[in-house]
């Protein structure tokens, strides 16, 4: 069988992010286990069983932004696993879900997922479980979505209820969406959020400002600046309040310092490092 070739544009970052959250479930004390990150990256060819991903022969540039990245990614997701699993929810919206995992390695018995995404990233993800023979450990709903168009319809067509709380995430979306497009999401989020709901959404102050010219000029780094969208307003506090939530908010640098891992460079505010904000508004 020839290997499946990487997903290009924004969904070859969805490969990025699960290849991170892959070296984690497989170091020696892991924070987490990733089952689908683990054999995506089998299944692409990128490492082999049992084996964790060698950055330095990862395709695209991987090795150069995961160094700039740190444990970003690994942070986001132990503050979201919390965020999520605490809610008296019985649907998950995951906006822009990528290669997310949660639908494999949580125990969410008797809630529902539902994952927006394009289709070619959804498909790689069925694609994937299914040769693997991955268990789902909650229901999993994919909702082929273009985030910046008209998608609440098909959320809706695939059961989604709006008159129940919802837990809904945004985990390295915001920054490939347009302020327009940012603007358009939030408020259908807000028209689908019954009272109860909570969006767990990360927002950064501009991220190629944070870089040196030589570090922007990284091929995995460039590739990832030629795909930002201008981002919600910064800070984004009174914009996301404006939407009608009730904000509480950490920091990377405090989700850093409460995990006990480094502060990741291109996060590291006192160096001159771009401010990254994890908020759970609630309504
Ligand atoms: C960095 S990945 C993050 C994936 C996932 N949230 C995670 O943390 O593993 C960004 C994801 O956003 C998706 N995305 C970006 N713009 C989108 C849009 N306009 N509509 C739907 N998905 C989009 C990409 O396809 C990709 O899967």
């Amino acid at each position: 069988m020839s290997t499946p070739s990487l997903p290009d544009g924004v969904a070859w970052t969805a490969v990025l992010v699960a290849a991170q959250r892959a070296a984690e479930s497989m170091a020696a004390e892991p924070a987490f286990r990733d089952p689908l990150a683990e054999v995506t990256l089998v299944h692409l060819g990128l490492t082999r069983p049992g084996q964790a991903p060698r950055w330095d022969d990862m395709p695209g540039g991987m090795a150069g932004l995961t160094r700039l990245m740190g444990d970003m990614v690994i942070l986001r997701t132990l503050y979201n696993d919390r965020l999520l699993t605490d809610l008296p929810v019985e649907q998950i919206v995951l906006l822009g879900a990528g290669l997310d995992g949660r639908a494999y390695r949580l125990p969410w018995a008797g809630r529902r997922i539902f994952e927006l995404d394009r289709r070619a990233i959804l498909a790689l993800k069925e694609d994937v479980a299914r040769a693997a023979g991955l268990e789902q450990t909650a229901e999993r709903t994919p909702v082929v979505a273009d985030l910046a168009e008209d998608w609440p319809a098909a959320l809706l067509a695939e059961g989604f209820d709006p008159s129940r709380p919802t837990g809904w995430v945004a985990e390295g979306l915001t920054i490939f969406l347009n302020r327009a497009e940012l603007e358009l999401l939030l408020t259908r989020v807000g028209e689908l959020s019954a009272p109860g709901s909570h969006l767990g959404i990360e927002v950064a102050t501009p991220l190629r400002r944070a870089l040196s010219d030589a570090e922007a000029a990284d091929d995995g780094v460039s590739r990832v600046l030629s795909l930002l969208g201008s981002g919600p307003p910064t800070p984004p506090h009174d914009w996301l309040a404006g939407h009608g939530w009730r904000l509480a908010v950490r920091t990377l640098t405090e989700l850093a310092e409460q995990y006990g891992r480094p502060v990741p460079q291109w996060f590291d505010t006192s160096r001159g490092g771009a401010t990254l904000w994890y908020f759970d508004c609630a309504r």
